[in-house]
């Protein structure tokens, strides 16, 4: 049985029309996205940029949760009050990433295993005290002709169920985050095959831990062809085999699909979850977004270090937010972007997620 309390959280983030920001880069990965603009990245630099974010008006109406980072749920906005605060006071439910990192797996360098379940519990503790309600965790699969070996599967598999365990013993809403990269150059046909076999280990292994699967979000990798594929899908493909896996694989208990964007241009994004929302074929869940790039990329770039520029950050990124707001309902268009100041540039894409 879960808690009323966890599965009404649940149900909060995925609230009709609303989505989840992803703010929880680590530093090192944040540093780098400031470094590509110029941007200096101090403690003071990266508080303004997600303060920027979270008091950005007319957001909560898109935006029902944000995942934030170790330092920046201990951080406090310019006038003082805590940050997980001012988000709570607008109506938005603060998370928290808890692992710590994708690591080499042992015996297969080429692969990783996400680690942080030493000590998960009291930091669980600590977290809930500080006002999360939801936490995040990151396992990482890379796609070759012969990768993901079953032992990287069953081993993020199982840390991702321990986690959800740990979380909802601690009454946080556990995001589990299987993420197949978009790396490489696989078809689609292969990243659906290989999503499949991750999805069925991770829910094999939510199962064997008592994850109670009503107090639980899934956010995978929608099923997209690599990076190098010579053979891109198109918005339809993507849409059609991303909600074919998922019926196949992701049971109706769970109350919300929340999408990573992995790397895809923020207008791509935006269409394929508007596009995946029309299709007919009935949905169990919700299905929306949590995403970090395809959300801050044209805020990052509109405000670009500069308090000047904090009032144009904030404005792209609420035109983001409103996009894929629309998309989450299927009423998302592409003439909507008209108005939008998000740029239109399909090959600018930032590929510097790596924690
Ligand atoms: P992207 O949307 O940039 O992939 O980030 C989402 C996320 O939280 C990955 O862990």
């Amino acid at each position: 049985m879960t808690s009323l309390n966890l599965e009404s959280v649940a149900l909060t983030l995925v609230a009709e029309g609303k989505g989840i920001l992803a703010a929880d880069e680590t530093t090192p990965t944040l540093t780098k996205r400031f470094d590509t603009l110029g941007i200096q990245s101090t403690e003071r630099s990266r508080r303004t940029y997600r303060e920027m974010l979270f008091t950005c008006p007319g957001a909560v109406e898109f935006i029902s949760g944000v995942i934030m980072y170790d330092e920046t749920i201990r951080q406090r906005s310019s006038d003082g009050t805590p940050l997980a605060e001012i988000l709570t006071a607008r109506g938005i439910v603060p998370g928290i990433k808890v692992d710590t990192g994708a690591k080499p797996l042992a015996g297969s360098p080429n692969e990783t295993v996400t680690e942080g379940l030493d000590g998960l519990r009291d930091r669980l503790r600590e977290y809930h005290a500080m006002g999360a309600r939801f936490a995040k965790w990151r396992a990482v699969i890379h796609v070759t002709d012969t990768l993901p070996s079953a032992a990287c599967v069953s081993a993020n598999a199982h840390a991702l169920a321990r986690y959800a365990s740990l979380c909802q013993e601690q009454e946080l809403v556990p995001i589990v985050e299987p993420e197949v990269l978009m790396d490489g150059s696989h078809t689609i046909e292969r990243c659906e095959e290989v999503t499949g076999v991750v999805l069925h280990a991770v829910f094999h292994a939510l199962f064997e831990q008592g994850v109670a699967l009503e107090g639980i979000l899934l956010k995978p990798n929608m099923v997209i062809a690599g990076k190098e594929c010579t053979r891109p899908a198109s918005v339809e493909e993507v849409a059609a085999a991303t909600l074919g896996c998922l019926r196949r694989h992701a049971p109706a208990a769970v109350p919300g699909i929340v999408f990573l964007s992995g790397g895809q241009h923020a207008r791509l994004a935006t269409a394929h979850l508007n596009a995946i929302n029309r299709l007919a074929s009935s949905k169990p869940w919700k299905v929306s977004f949590s995403y970090g790039r395809a959300l801050q990329d044209p805020a990052l770039e509109a405000w670009n270090g500069r308090d000047e520029n904090l009032a144009a950050g904030q404005q792209a990124f609420y035109q983001r937010a409103s996009l894929n707001g629309a998309a989450s309902v299927g009423k998302y268009a592409d003439e909507m972007e008209a108005a939008s100041l998000s740029g239109d540039d399909p090959l600018h894409r930032r590929d510097w997620r790596d924690d």
